[in-house]
């Protein structure tokens, strides 16, 4: 397997102390218990996500890739060169291949993929390495941390081009998403680029069947977190004791993600020095996936400092693409 190039790595023990931190955040809230949906991706995690990305219930990513393949050369045609390119989340790299393929074709591409997984940048340089006319360096950070570094990379006269893809910004509840889009927007130059994918609204049972698949790999894929924080945490999780719930809250037009006791238990995780009870019929909430209008997309755009200059769509899977220029 061919080694990534990688900007320093994060120090390991404190991954593992924040980790510990958040769980015992998360699970000590008065009222609904919740873990960071960022948790569920760890090795395992990620492969059960590749899978998900397959199963016929869940189109987003075959739309996404989809777009990307059909309408690429027409989104970067409107973002005149030089162009580097960052992404947030670096994902398996098949949909940044379009990208990617469609900026080559007219200059040599730097490619910056930003992930806390290292893994996932694994993957990713597996993915898209041998690219002609493409360079990649992973940067093993925080979305906002590594992207601030990419910036400084930039060389005279050239735009950065920034990659949201995959609609995870569904998983910031909506004002962090918008605060995200902010941040982002402090660290960019006037002119730069955001490419920025948001998965539309749809009927309630297409997004149930989505996140509560009936093979099951969804609820693996939650579940994993607890079995990762009895992997990595040194707790007692008894997974069989939990049951992956889906529902939609039609208020905030969004999937919930819950893992649900099914009696009263008690779980100790011993690296945190944490104990804590579930009584039956408790929940952990453990994901939420937003679904939007594309006109409220613009706006969240516009609010946080950009304009939209162009939005496609697709009709069988409804997920726009959406282009911004920081203004
Ligand atoms: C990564 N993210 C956009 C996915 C989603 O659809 O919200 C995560 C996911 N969770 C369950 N299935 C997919």
């Amino acid at each position: 397997m061919a080694t990534p190039r990688m900007a320093a790595a994060a120090p390991a023990l404190r991954t593992l102390n924040e980790f510990a931190a958040d769980v015992v955040v998360g699970l000590s809230h008065p009222g609904q218990k919740e873990l960071p949906s960022k948790y569920l991706y760890d090795t395992v995690g990620s492969g059960l996500f590749d899978v998900i990305c397959t199963l016929p219930e869940y189109g987003l990513s075959r739309a996404g890739m989809r777009m990307l393949e059909r309408y690429s050369g027409e989104i970067i045609d409107q973002v005149p060169g030089p162009v580097m390119v960052a992404e947030l989340g670096s994902g398996s790299g098949q949909q940044t291949r379009w990208v990617l393929e469609a900026l080559a074709r007219r200059q040599r591409v730097n490619y910056y993929p930003i992930d806390i997984s290292r893994s996932a940048l694994f993957r990713c340089q597996q993915e898209l390495g041998q690219m002609d006319m493409v360079s990649i360096v992973g940067f093993e950070r925080a979305y906002l941390d590594g992207l601030q570094e990419v910036a400084t990379r930039r060389s005279g006269g050239e735009r950065l081009l920034v990659l949201f893809l995959g609609s995870t910004i569904g998983n910031f509840d909506r004002f962090a998403g918008d605060q995200f889009l902010r941040e982002v927007r402090t660290i960019l130059q006037k002119d730069d680029a955001l490419l920025l994918t948001t998965d539309l609204e749809k009927p309630i049972p297409t997004l149930i069947f989505a996140y509560d698949d009936p093979a099951g790999v969804t609820a693996a894929f939650n579940k994993n977190l607890l079995a990762r924080i009895n992997r990595e945490l040194d707790g007692d999780f008894d997974l069989g004791h939990f049951k992956h719930v889906v529902c939609y809250d039609e208020s905030e037009r969004r999937i919930e993600m819950h893992l649900q006791s099914t009696i009263w238990q008690r779980v100790t995780i011993r690296k945190a020095g944490f104990r804590f009870y579930m009584r039956e019929g408790e929940t952990i909430w453990t994901e939420s996936s937003h679904k939007y209008n594309p006109a409220e997309v613009a706006e969240m755009g516009e609010r946080a400092g950009y304009k939209c200059a162009g939005q496609w769509f697709d009709h069988e899977w409804p997920l726009a693409q959406n282009l911004f220029f920081a203004v």
